[in-house]
């Protein structure tokens, strides 16, 4: 079972849309997965018109075990929502191993997704600590690089307790290919890292997608952003 955070510590970063069009993606190429979500926004019930009856919070809290909490998607994924009173079990997760000892029961995946907060706080320190492999969603913007350096200061911090812990890749979202701009900055990033992504070009109808309550790879399956994130899919299944 592969635990993969999409993380990177910047909001409006597409960290919950890539977070659900991966899902999608993997479950399409027959994949079973589970998307956690980890950010007291809650964006992912919400941005999939979910409503689910228990979130991470009663998990971590006790209340309730993982699989009470899985509400299962008609595309094929399961979903653990969040809620802001995520917010008041900080408390208790400042120990790093609170989530992968609540989480541990679960079985069967072969990807559990994370959504994660913009903040780097507690609640991330857990993912980071329970997840072995990250991809990292950036704009390709000069502000996205500069987080990025912090990013491997995170890595590294969470390394000490999960040394297994990697960088997949970095994963260019919202990318305007007509842009020069944006072809430099995306030139200049894999001139600075490795394992940068095909990016993921930047489109209104994954706002409608949304809108519908949908992930874009089902509503729009033949779209640009859908092959972008089918790509991405197969890469990492193949690894
Ligand atoms: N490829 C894209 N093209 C255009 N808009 C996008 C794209 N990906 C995400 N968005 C939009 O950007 C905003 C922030 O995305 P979101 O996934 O919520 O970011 P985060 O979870 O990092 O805060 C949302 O309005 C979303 O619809
Ligand atoms: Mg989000």
């Amino acid at each position: 079972m592969r635990k993969i955070a999409i993380s990177f510590f910047k909001g409006g970063a597409a960290k919950s849309s890539s977070a659900i069009e991966l899902s999608s993606s993997l479950s399409k190429l027959g994949a079973e997965v589970l998307l956690v979500d980890t950010d007291l926004d809650g964006q992912i019930a919400k941005l999939l018109k979910l409503n689910p009856r228990h979130s991470l919070t009663h998990i971590l809290k006790g209340l309730i075990g993982p699989q009470e909490a899985i509400t299962h998607t008609k595309w094929g994924f399961d979903v653990i929502g969040s809620d802001r009173d995520l917010i008041k079990v900080d408390a208790v997760t400042e120990k790093r191993s609170r989530l992968r000892n609540a989480l541990s029961p679960i079985k069967g995946y072969d990807h559990v997704i994370f959504d994660t907060s913009p903040n780097y706080g507690m609640m991330s320190a857990n993912v980071l600590d329970y997840a072995d492999t990250m991809i990292v969603p950036v704009e390709l913007s000069p502000a996205s690089r500069d987080r990025l350096a912090n990013i491997y200061n995170e890595l590294d911090e969470a390394r000490i307790t999960n040394p297994k812990l990697f960088i997949r890749g970095i994963l260019p979202v919202k990318y305007r290919r007509r842009e020069s701009s944006q072809q430099a900055h995306y030139e200049q990033l894999k001139r600075d890292f490795k394992d940068v992504f095909e990016p993921i070009p930047f489109s209104c109808v994954i706002e409608q997608a949304q809108c519908a309550g949908m992930p874009v790879t089902i509503k729009y399956p033949n779209h640009p952003i859908s092959q972008a994130y089918i790509l991405l899919a197969k890469q990492i299944k193949e690894d």
